[in-house]
Protein backbone atom coordinates (compact mmCIF):
# COMPACT_ATOMS: atom_id res chain seq x y z
CA UNK A 1 0.00 0.00 0.00
CA UNK A 2 2.07 3.38 -0.81
CA UNK A 3 -0.15 5.02 1.25
CA UNK A 4 0.84 3.25 4.35
CA UNK A 5 4.51 2.85 2.87
CA UNK A 6 4.61 6.88 2.51
CA UNK A 7 3.51 7.09 6.53
CA UNK A 8 6.47 5.03 7.24
CA UNK A 9 8.89 6.78 5.39
CA UNK A 10 7.85 9.90 6.52
CA UNK A 11 7.94 8.24 10.12
CA UNK A 12 11.42 7.32 9.32
CA UNK A 13 12.80 10.20 8.18
CA UNK A 14 11.40 12.52 11.49
CA UNK A 15 12.67 10.25 13.57
CA UNK A 16 16.23 10.37 11.69
CA UNK A 17 15.87 13.92 11.59
CA UNK A 18 14.58 14.79 15.14
CA UNK A 19 17.61 12.52 16.53
CA UNK A 20 20.66 12.44 14.36
CA UNK A 21 20.50 14.66 11.24
CA UNK A 22 17.88 17.00 10.50
CA UNK A 23 20.10 19.12 7.61
CA UNK A 24 20.62 15.66 5.83
CA UNK A 25 17.01 14.90 5.82
CA UNK A 26 16.35 18.16 4.13
CA UNK A 27 19.08 17.90 1.60
CA UNK A 28 18.00 14.84 0.48
CA UNK A 29 14.57 16.06 -0.16
CA UNK A 30 16.28 19.02 -2.35
CA UNK A 31 18.25 16.70 -4.49
CA UNK A 32 15.55 14.62 -5.25
CA UNK A 33 16.97 11.23 -3.17
CA UNK A 34 13.38 10.84 -0.94
CA UNK A 35 13.54 7.32 -1.75
CA UNK A 36 12.06 4.46 0.45
CA UNK A 37 14.21 2.41 -0.93
CA UNK A 38 12.44 -1.70 -0.28
CA UNK A 39 16.08 -3.63 -2.18
CA UNK A 40 19.01 -3.47 -3.95
CA UNK A 41 20.82 -5.63 -6.61
CA UNK A 42 23.78 -5.07 -8.88
CA UNK A 43 23.49 -1.34 -10.01
CA UNK A 44 19.68 -1.16 -9.30
CA UNK A 45 17.68 0.08 -6.31
CA UNK A 46 14.29 -0.31 -5.80
CA UNK A 47 11.82 1.57 -3.90
CA UNK A 48 8.56 0.39 -2.34
CA UNK A 49 6.36 1.32 -5.53
CA UNK A 50 8.15 -0.84 -7.98
CA UNK A 51 10.33 2.18 -9.27
CA UNK A 52 13.43 1.26 -10.43
CA UNK A 53 16.44 3.76 -9.88
CA UNK A 54 19.97 3.07 -11.80
CA UNK A 55 22.90 3.73 -8.98
CA UNK A 56 25.33 5.85 -10.40
CA UNK A 57 26.55 6.94 -6.38
CA UNK A 58 26.64 3.25 -5.58
CA UNK A 59 27.28 4.01 -1.89
CA UNK A 60 30.10 6.49 -2.76
CA UNK A 61 31.92 4.26 -4.33
CA UNK A 62 31.43 1.66 -1.46
CA UNK A 63 29.40 -0.53 -4.01
CA UNK A 64 31.95 -1.15 -6.89
CA UNK A 65 30.80 -4.86 -6.79
CA UNK A 66 26.99 -3.83 -6.70
CA UNK A 67 24.80 -4.14 -4.48
CA UNK A 68 24.29 -6.96 -2.40
CA UNK A 69 27.01 -9.24 -4.43
CA UNK A 70 26.11 -12.65 -3.08
CA UNK A 71 29.74 -13.92 -2.70
CA UNK A 72 30.35 -10.98 -0.03
CA UNK A 73 27.20 -11.33 1.84
CA UNK A 74 27.45 -15.34 1.84
CA UNK A 75 31.37 -14.86 3.04
CA UNK A 76 30.10 -12.98 5.94
CA UNK A 77 27.36 -14.82 6.81
CA UNK A 78 29.37 -17.88 7.09
CA UNK A 79 32.21 -15.87 9.27
CA UNK A 80 29.33 -15.11 11.46
CA UNK A 81 27.67 -18.87 11.51
CA UNK A 82 31.09 -20.21 12.74
CA UNK A 83 30.68 -19.08 16.09
CA UNK A 84 34.24 -18.08 16.27
CA UNK A 85 35.07 -14.75 18.42
CA UNK A 86 35.64 -11.70 15.65
CA UNK A 87 36.46 -9.59 17.81
CA UNK A 88 40.08 -8.64 19.34
CA UNK A 89 42.40 -10.16 20.93
CA UNK A 90 42.67 -13.09 18.98
CA UNK A 91 44.50 -13.19 15.55
CA UNK A 92 41.61 -14.47 12.81
CA UNK A 93 42.35 -16.32 9.73
CA UNK A 94 40.37 -14.15 7.87
CA UNK A 95 42.43 -11.07 8.64
CA UNK A 96 45.61 -13.18 8.12
CA UNK A 97 44.49 -14.29 4.80
CA UNK A 98 43.17 -10.91 3.69
CA UNK A 99 47.21 -9.80 4.68
CA UNK A 100 48.78 -12.00 2.21
CA UNK A 101 46.46 -11.59 -0.33
CA UNK A 102 46.43 -7.85 -0.75
CA UNK A 103 50.01 -8.36 -0.35
CA UNK A 104 49.97 -10.49 -3.76
CA UNK A 105 47.67 -8.09 -5.42
CA UNK A 106 49.21 -4.81 -4.52
CA UNK A 107 51.86 -3.68 -6.85
CA UNK A 108 55.16 -3.93 -6.21
CA UNK A 109 56.83 -4.54 -3.00
CA UNK A 110 53.93 -3.32 -0.84
CA UNK A 111 53.39 -6.23 1.70
CA UNK A 112 52.62 -5.13 5.32
CA UNK A 113 49.14 -4.53 6.03
CA UNK A 114 47.46 -3.28 8.58
CA UNK A 115 43.41 -3.05 8.82
CA UNK A 116 41.33 -0.34 10.22
CA UNK A 117 37.32 0.54 10.28
CA UNK A 118 36.69 2.91 7.71
CA UNK A 119 39.10 5.08 4.63
CA UNK A 120 39.67 8.04 7.23
CA UNK A 121 40.74 5.94 9.70
CA UNK A 122 43.35 4.49 7.07
CA UNK A 123 44.63 7.77 6.09
CA UNK A 124 44.71 8.56 9.65
CA UNK A 125 47.10 5.39 9.91
CA UNK A 126 49.05 5.94 6.86
CA UNK A 127 50.05 9.71 8.39
CA UNK A 128 50.87 8.49 11.95
CA UNK A 129 52.69 5.48 10.06
CA UNK A 130 55.32 7.85 8.25
CA UNK A 131 56.00 9.96 10.76
CA UNK A 132 57.14 7.32 13.09
CA UNK A 133 58.44 6.20 9.90
CA UNK A 134 60.65 9.18 8.79
CA UNK A 135 60.31 11.16 12.67
CA UNK A 136 59.54 14.20 10.67
CA UNK A 137 56.05 16.20 11.03
CA UNK A 138 55.30 17.98 7.97
CA UNK A 139 53.03 16.87 5.76
CA UNK A 140 52.56 18.06 1.63
CA UNK A 141 48.93 17.80 0.73
CA UNK A 142 46.90 18.75 -2.36
CA UNK A 143 44.52 21.61 -3.14
CA UNK A 144 41.28 20.09 -4.25
CA UNK A 145 41.93 16.83 -2.42
CA UNK A 146 39.37 15.09 0.03
CA UNK A 147 40.57 12.21 2.30
CA UNK A 148 38.30 12.11 5.21
CA UNK A 149 36.02 13.83 8.03
CA UNK A 150 38.93 13.38 10.87
CA UNK A 151 41.05 16.40 12.01
CA UNK A 152 44.10 14.70 10.32
CA UNK A 153 41.97 14.24 7.33
CA UNK A 154 40.63 17.21 7.05
CA UNK A 155 44.27 19.00 7.91
CA UNK A 156 45.49 17.34 4.53
CA UNK A 157 42.24 18.31 2.70
CA UNK A 158 40.80 20.68 0.34
CA UNK A 159 40.94 24.10 2.95
CA UNK A 160 37.64 25.60 2.05
CA UNK A 161 35.94 22.26 3.46
CA UNK A 162 36.86 22.65 7.13
CA UNK A 163 37.26 26.40 7.51
CA UNK A 164 35.02 26.26 10.83
CA UNK A 165 37.35 23.29 12.49
CA UNK A 166 40.40 24.82 12.27
CA UNK A 167 42.98 24.83 13.86
CA UNK A 168 43.91 21.83 12.54
CA UNK A 169 47.31 19.82 11.97
CA UNK A 170 50.21 22.01 12.18
CA UNK A 171 53.41 21.24 9.36
CA UNK A 172 50.97 20.87 6.40
CA UNK A 173 51.12 22.63 2.97
CA UNK A 174 48.23 22.70 0.63
CA UNK A 175 49.62 22.78 -3.03
CA UNK A 176 48.20 23.04 -6.49
CA UNK A 177 47.53 19.12 -7.77
CA UNK A 178 49.30 18.15 -10.77
CA UNK A 179 52.23 20.05 -10.36
CA UNK A 180 55.36 18.48 -8.99
CA UNK A 181 57.78 21.58 -9.16
CA UNK A 182 55.11 23.35 -6.30
CA UNK A 183 55.87 20.28 -4.78
CA UNK A 184 59.49 19.91 -4.77
CA UNK A 185 59.67 23.82 -3.55
CA UNK A 186 58.24 23.17 -0.16
CA UNK A 187 59.65 20.43 0.94
CA UNK A 188 61.98 20.98 3.72
CA UNK A 189 63.96 19.28 6.65
CA UNK A 190 60.69 18.98 8.49
CA UNK A 191 58.99 17.33 5.66
CA UNK A 192 58.04 13.55 6.00
CA UNK A 193 55.55 12.82 3.71
CA UNK A 194 53.57 13.72 0.60
CA UNK A 195 49.92 12.50 0.60
CA UNK A 196 48.10 12.38 -3.55
CA UNK A 197 45.11 11.30 -4.65
CA UNK A 198 46.03 9.17 -7.97
CA UNK A 199 42.74 11.06 -9.17
CA UNK A 200 41.15 13.57 -7.17
CA UNK A 201 37.72 12.22 -6.52
CA UNK A 202 35.52 14.31 -4.59
CA UNK A 203 36.81 17.46 -6.91
CA UNK A 204 35.03 15.34 -9.89
CA UNK A 205 37.10 12.78 -10.85
CA UNK A 206 40.11 15.11 -11.93
CA UNK A 207 43.23 13.06 -13.59
CA UNK A 208 46.84 14.73 -13.34
CA UNK A 209 48.76 15.68 -16.10
CA UNK A 210 50.90 12.46 -17.64
CA UNK A 211 53.55 11.54 -15.78
CA UNK A 212 52.89 13.38 -13.08
CA UNK A 213 52.78 10.53 -10.81
CA UNK A 214 55.92 9.42 -11.80
CA UNK A 215 57.53 12.04 -11.06
CA UNK A 216 56.13 12.64 -8.06
CA UNK A 217 58.20 9.19 -6.83
CA UNK A 218 61.37 10.38 -8.39
CA UNK A 219 61.05 13.61 -6.49
CA UNK A 220 60.15 11.72 -2.89
CA UNK A 221 62.83 9.08 -3.88
CA UNK A 222 65.52 11.85 -4.34
CA UNK A 223 64.52 14.14 -1.34
CA UNK A 224 64.09 11.17 0.77
CA UNK A 225 60.36 11.41 1.64
CA UNK A 226 57.88 9.19 1.45
CA UNK A 227 54.71 9.00 -0.96
CA UNK A 228 51.47 7.91 0.20
CA UNK A 229 48.49 7.41 -2.38
CA UNK A 230 45.29 7.32 -1.07
CA UNK A 231 43.20 5.40 -2.98
CA UNK A 232 40.12 4.70 -0.75
CA UNK A 233 38.31 5.84 -3.55
CA UNK A 234 40.12 5.02 -6.27
CA UNK A 235 41.03 1.27 -5.35
CA UNK A 236 39.67 -2.15 -5.87
CA UNK A 237 39.15 -1.64 -9.57
CA UNK A 238 36.96 1.33 -10.11
CA UNK A 239 39.30 2.67 -12.37
CA UNK A 240 39.78 -0.24 -14.67
CA UNK A 241 42.85 -1.30 -12.77
CA UNK A 242 42.50 -3.37 -9.11
CA UNK A 243 44.55 0.27 -8.18
CA UNK A 244 44.86 3.34 -10.34
CA UNK A 245 48.73 3.99 -9.38
CA UNK A 246 48.89 0.94 -11.96
CA UNK A 247 47.94 2.83 -14.87
CA UNK A 248 51.77 4.76 -14.05
CA UNK A 249 53.30 1.98 -13.20
CA UNK A 250 53.64 3.70 -9.63
CA UNK A 251 54.17 2.62 -6.29
CA UNK A 252 53.93 4.68 -3.42
CA UNK A 253 55.80 3.85 -0.13
CA UNK A 254 51.71 3.54 1.58
CA UNK A 255 48.59 2.73 0.08
CA UNK A 256 45.76 3.61 1.19
CA UNK A 257 42.18 1.55 0.70
CA UNK A 258 38.78 1.28 2.03
CA UNK A 259 35.50 1.86 0.52
CA UNK A 260 34.85 -1.01 -1.71
CA UNK A 261 37.22 -2.93 -0.09
CA UNK A 262 34.22 -4.27 2.08
CA UNK A 263 32.36 -5.20 -0.65
CA UNK A 264 29.36 -2.40 -0.13
CA UNK A 265 28.85 -4.97 2.80
CA UNK A 266 31.18 -4.03 5.57
CA UNK A 267 32.81 -1.04 6.51
CA UNK A 268 36.72 -1.58 6.60
CA UNK A 269 39.99 0.61 5.11
CA UNK A 270 43.16 -0.15 5.52
CA UNK A 271 47.09 0.71 4.56
CA UNK A 272 49.80 -1.68 2.44
CA UNK A 273 53.32 -0.64 2.91
CA UNK A 274 56.46 -1.28 2.01
CA UNK A 275 58.25 -3.33 4.50
CA UNK A 276 61.04 -0.39 5.11
CA UNK A 277 57.99 1.83 5.88
CA UNK A 278 56.74 -0.76 8.46
CA UNK A 279 60.05 -1.20 10.85
CA UNK A 280 59.02 0.65 13.87
CA UNK A 281 55.17 -0.36 13.71
CA UNK A 282 55.07 -2.81 16.22
CA UNK A 283 57.52 -0.70 18.58
CA UNK A 284 54.65 1.88 18.58
CA UNK A 285 51.60 0.60 20.52
CA UNK A 286 49.14 3.64 20.30
CA UNK A 287 50.01 2.66 16.07
CA UNK A 288 47.17 0.23 16.80
CA UNK A 289 43.83 1.52 15.97
CA UNK A 290 40.85 0.37 17.92
CA UNK A 291 38.86 -2.35 19.10
CA UNK A 292 36.45 -3.49 16.13
CA UNK A 293 39.57 -3.17 13.56
CA UNK A 294 40.29 -5.73 11.08
CA UNK A 295 37.09 -7.71 12.69
CA UNK A 296 36.87 -11.26 11.05
CA UNK A 297 33.20 -10.31 9.86
CA UNK A 298 34.77 -7.16 7.41
CA UNK A 299 38.04 -8.95 6.68
CA UNK A 300 35.39 -11.30 5.28
CA UNK A 301 33.84 -9.12 2.97
CA UNK A 302 37.01 -7.99 1.92
CA UNK A 303 38.66 -11.10 1.39
CA UNK A 304 35.92 -12.19 -0.83
CA UNK A 305 35.72 -8.82 -2.77
CA UNK A 306 38.78 -9.24 -3.86
CA UNK A 307 38.56 -12.90 -4.69
CA UNK A 308 35.13 -11.86 -6.79
CA UNK A 309 37.41 -8.57 -8.44
CA UNK A 310 39.86 -11.84 -9.78
CA UNK A 311 37.31 -14.18 -10.75
CA UNK A 312 34.42 -11.52 -12.48
CA UNK A 313 37.83 -9.87 -14.34
CA UNK A 314 36.24 -6.84 -12.95
CA UNK A 315 39.29 -4.56 -13.64
CA UNK A 316 38.12 -5.33 -17.34
CA UNK A 317 34.60 -4.77 -16.78
CA UNK A 318 35.12 -1.85 -15.04
CA UNK A 319 37.73 -0.12 -17.92
CA UNK A 320 35.14 -1.02 -20.99
CA UNK A 321 32.15 -0.19 -19.68
CA UNK A 322 33.56 2.92 -18.33
CA UNK A 323 34.82 3.97 -21.78
CA UNK A 324 31.23 2.92 -23.04
CA UNK A 325 29.58 5.50 -20.41
CA UNK A 326 33.01 8.12 -21.36
CA UNK A 327 31.86 7.59 -25.20
CA UNK A 328 27.81 8.74 -24.35
CA UNK A 329 29.47 11.47 -21.40
CA UNK A 330 31.03 12.97 -24.22
CA UNK A 331 28.33 12.84 -26.87
CA UNK A 332 26.95 15.03 -24.13
CA UNK A 333 29.28 17.40 -24.61
CA UNK A 334 29.43 17.96 -28.29
CA UNK A 335 25.77 18.44 -27.84
CA UNK A 336 25.35 20.85 -24.99
CA UNK A 337 28.69 22.47 -25.00
CA UNK A 338 27.21 25.48 -23.54
CA UNK A 339 26.47 23.44 -20.19
CA UNK A 340 28.49 20.47 -20.27
CA UNK A 341 31.97 21.76 -20.55
CA UNK A 342 34.36 18.40 -20.10
CA UNK A 343 34.08 15.09 -19.24
CA UNK A 344 36.92 13.73 -16.90
CA UNK A 345 37.92 10.97 -14.93
CA UNK A 346 38.77 7.03 -15.86
CA UNK A 347 36.60 3.86 -15.76
CA UNK A 348 34.25 4.12 -13.97
CA UNK A 349 34.93 6.94 -11.77
CA UNK A 350 33.83 9.90 -14.40
CA UNK A 351 33.25 13.81 -13.96
CA UNK A 352 30.75 15.56 -16.01
CA UNK A 353 32.06 19.23 -15.98
CA UNK A 354 28.74 21.31 -15.46
CA UNK A 355 28.61 25.09 -16.47
CA UNK A 356 26.91 26.24 -12.76
CA UNK A 357 26.70 25.16 -9.42
CA UNK A 358 22.89 25.71 -10.09
CA UNK A 359 22.38 23.24 -12.80
CA UNK A 360 24.91 20.60 -12.18
CA UNK A 361 22.18 20.60 -9.01
CA UNK A 362 19.10 20.51 -11.69
CA UNK A 363 20.64 17.41 -13.66
CA UNK A 364 20.86 15.10 -10.51
CA UNK A 365 17.57 16.49 -8.96
CA UNK A 366 15.77 15.52 -13.02
CA UNK A 367 17.77 12.60 -13.03
CA UNK A 368 16.93 11.28 -9.54
CA UNK A 369 13.23 11.93 -10.68
CA UNK A 370 13.77 9.80 -14.08
CA UNK A 371 15.35 6.58 -11.64
CA UNK A 372 19.38 7.30 -12.11
CA UNK A 373 21.06 8.22 -9.31
CA UNK A 374 24.45 10.78 -9.74
CA UNK A 375 25.93 13.43 -7.02
CA UNK A 376 27.54 16.67 -7.12
CA UNK A 377 31.16 15.91 -6.14
CA UNK A 378 31.83 16.97 -2.45
CA UNK A 379 34.73 19.57 -2.98
CA UNK A 380 33.29 21.32 -6.45
CA UNK A 381 29.81 21.33 -6.96
CA UNK A 382 29.90 22.01 -10.30
CA UNK A 383 30.96 18.77 -11.43
CA UNK A 384 28.60 15.43 -10.81
CA UNK A 385 30.47 12.79 -10.13
CA UNK A 386 28.82 9.33 -12.27
CA UNK A 387 30.59 6.26 -10.28
CA UNK A 388 28.17 3.13 -10.90
CA UNK A 389 29.30 -0.56 -10.16
CA UNK A 390 31.49 -2.37 -12.35
CA UNK A 391 28.57 -5.05 -12.60
CA UNK A 392 26.22 -2.59 -14.48
CA UNK A 393 24.80 -3.61 -17.78
CA UNK A 394 25.69 -2.06 -20.89
CA UNK A 395 21.65 -1.53 -21.07
CA UNK A 396 21.29 0.27 -18.29
CA UNK A 397 24.48 2.37 -19.47
CA UNK A 398 22.78 2.98 -22.51
CA UNK A 399 19.66 4.38 -20.28
CA UNK A 400 22.09 6.48 -18.07
CA UNK A 401 22.87 8.17 -20.90
CA UNK A 402 19.37 8.60 -22.00
CA UNK A 403 18.53 10.25 -18.82
CA UNK A 404 20.98 12.76 -18.62
CA UNK A 405 20.72 13.56 -21.80
CA UNK A 406 17.13 14.70 -21.06
CA UNK A 407 18.40 16.00 -17.79
CA UNK A 408 21.20 18.17 -19.53
CA UNK A 409 18.45 19.46 -22.80
CA UNK A 410 16.11 20.39 -19.64
CA UNK A 411 18.69 22.38 -17.93
CA UNK A 412 18.23 25.84 -18.36
CA UNK A 413 21.78 27.29 -18.58
CA UNK A 414 23.86 28.69 -16.37
C1 LIG B 1 39.96 9.73 -1.50
C2 LIG B 1 39.24 9.50 -0.21
N1 LIG B 1 39.95 9.21 0.88
C3 LIG B 1 39.36 8.99 2.06
C4 LIG B 1 37.99 9.07 2.20
C5 LIG B 1 37.35 8.81 3.52
O1 LIG B 1 36.70 7.57 3.49
P1 LIG B 1 35.53 7.23 4.49
O2 LIG B 1 34.45 8.24 4.24
O3 LIG B 1 35.11 5.85 4.13
O4 LIG B 1 36.07 7.32 5.86
C6 LIG B 1 37.21 9.41 1.08
C7 LIG B 1 35.75 9.54 1.20
O5 LIG B 1 35.07 10.02 0.35
C8 LIG B 1 37.85 9.62 -0.16
O6 LIG B 1 37.16 9.92 -1.26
Amino acid sequence: MPGMMDNEYAVRTELFGRHTNGAYVQFIKRMGFEINVKSAQGAVVVDVDGKKYIDCIAGYGNCVLGHNNPAVSNAVIEELRSLRPYNLPFIHDVQAQLARTLAEMAPGELECCFFVNSGAEAVETALKLARLSTGKPGVICMRGAWHGFTFGCMSVSEPSMWKNFAPLLDHVTHVPYSDVAVVEAAIDERVGCVIVEPIQAENGAIVPAPGYLKSLEGVCKRRGILLLFDEVKTGIAKTGKLFACQYDNVVPDILIIGKALGGGVMPIGGVVAKRGVWSKFGLSFPMSSSSGAGNAPACAAALATLRTVEAENLCEQAYKKGNLLRAGLRDLMTDFPKIILNVSGAGLLLGLHVTSMKCASNIVARCAGEGVLVMNAFCDRTKILIEPPAVIANEEIGEVVRVLTRAVAACDGP
